[in-house]
């Protein structure tokens, strides 16, 4: 069957229709935890690169029909993917005190649920192409909470280079008001970001159900959650001082102590691969060798090192020296979303 054909026959308005274009980030300290899990209210706030590769497009148009209609990557989305777009599109109609149905079409230039961030670009684009498309005018604080409702990481791609999403204060209303990313400049400092990419399929925990077990059941959970208000304080001084191995080294532990949180849940669960802590290990012998290279990883088992522009050709030739099981793409400091189209 051919996506074409699998959608059901619609009429489409012409003009109502936007394409938004969003870029993964990478968080230096991360989000690991929600304390409103409707609202996606996190327990801390976190501080990302935004970067130049592996984005997501997305159009949408609004149509006549009785139901939304997803195209993920050539494919039509079904159950629970489907739903959490159709739920998210819900959220962007009652804003805009809109009925209509959406026709999404949305490819990721890069793997899809593997650690590499394709929600955080994903629901950042679907946010952008969606809210011009019913004809919502956002700006960009306001945009980024929308995001935050898809994916809370999404937040974050709403703006380009290095980017803060504040936990925000209180809950209900005055936590939503109040949690959103900003953008905080130090793009000159330019680092480079070698993506080593061990597998690119899809992860077997979703990083909600993740963080959920983690927040209920590792002992570890609210010990990481504390430095990582001390590691945010001191992760935005590096960066306005351009700081680079204060901010890697940063990086690091705020990660490694993410992954000791869900080791220690219960169950535990555990994303790193034996090829993960190859990669460790190569980054850790380059550092032996004086060249400032850290490495940060999400939920997934992909390691992403963090060097200088100049040093990032010695970074990805020594991963990719590792073996077959690792590729790598070097990445650097990527823009906002954009979009074009939209009934504005
Ligand atoms: O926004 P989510 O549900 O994809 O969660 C992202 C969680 C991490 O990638 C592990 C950390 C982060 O801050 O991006």
């Amino acid at each position: 069957m051919t996506s074409t054909s699998a959608a059901p026959a619609v009429s489409v308005r012409p003009g109502e229709r936007a394409v938004a274009v969003a870029h993964p980030n990478i968080a230096l300290v991360k989000y690991w935890g929600k304390r409103d899990e409707t609202l996606f209210l996190p327990v801390t706030g976190s501080l990302s690169m935004t970067l130049d590769v592996f984005p997501t497009t997305t159009a949408v148009r609004l149509i006549d029909g009785p139901a939304d209609t997803v195209l993920f990557n050539d494919r039509p989305a079904t159950g629970a993917a489907l739903t959490k777009i159709e739920k998210f599109l819900d959220l962007v109609r009652a804003h805009a005190g809109r009925t209509d149905r959406a026709e999404v079409v949305t490819a990721n230039a890069g793997p899809t649920g593997a650690g590499l961030a394709s929600s955080a670009s994903g629901f950042a684009a679907l946010a952008a192409a969606a809210a011009a498309a019913y004809g919502l005018d956002l700006d960009g604080r306001a945009l980024s909470r929308l995001a935050r409702r898809g994916s809370g990481s999404a937040s974050r791609s709403i703006f380009g280079g290095f980017v803060v999403w504040h936990a925000g204060e209180g809950d209900g209303a005055a936590g939503d008001l109040s949690s959103y990313a900003e953008p905080i400049g130090g793009g000159d400092l330019d680092p480079a970001l070698v993506v080593a990419v061990v597998a690119a399929g899809e992860k077997a925990v979703s990083s909600r159900e993740a963080m959920r077990r983690t927040i209920e059941t590792s002992p570890f959970y609210r010990p990481w959650a504390e430095s990582s208000v001390t590691d945010l304080a001191e992760m935005r001084k590096a960066v306005a001082r351009r700081d680079l191995p204060a901010i890697g080294e940063i990086a690091e532990r705020n990660a490694l102590g993410m992954h000791a949180t869900m080791l220690t849940a219960r169950p535990g669960i555990r994303y790193l691969s034996p090829h993960s802590l190859a990669v460790l290990d190569a980054v850790l012998a380059l550092r032996a060798d004086g060249v400032p290279a850290y490495a940060t990883i999400d939920a997934g088992p992909n390691v992403k090192v963090l060097c200088t522009r100049a040093d990032a050709a010695l970074v990805a030739d020594t991963i990719d020296g590792l073996g077959d099981f690792v590729t790598t793409r070097t990445a650097h400091i990527g823009p906002g979303v954009t979009v074009t189209g939209g009934t504005r």
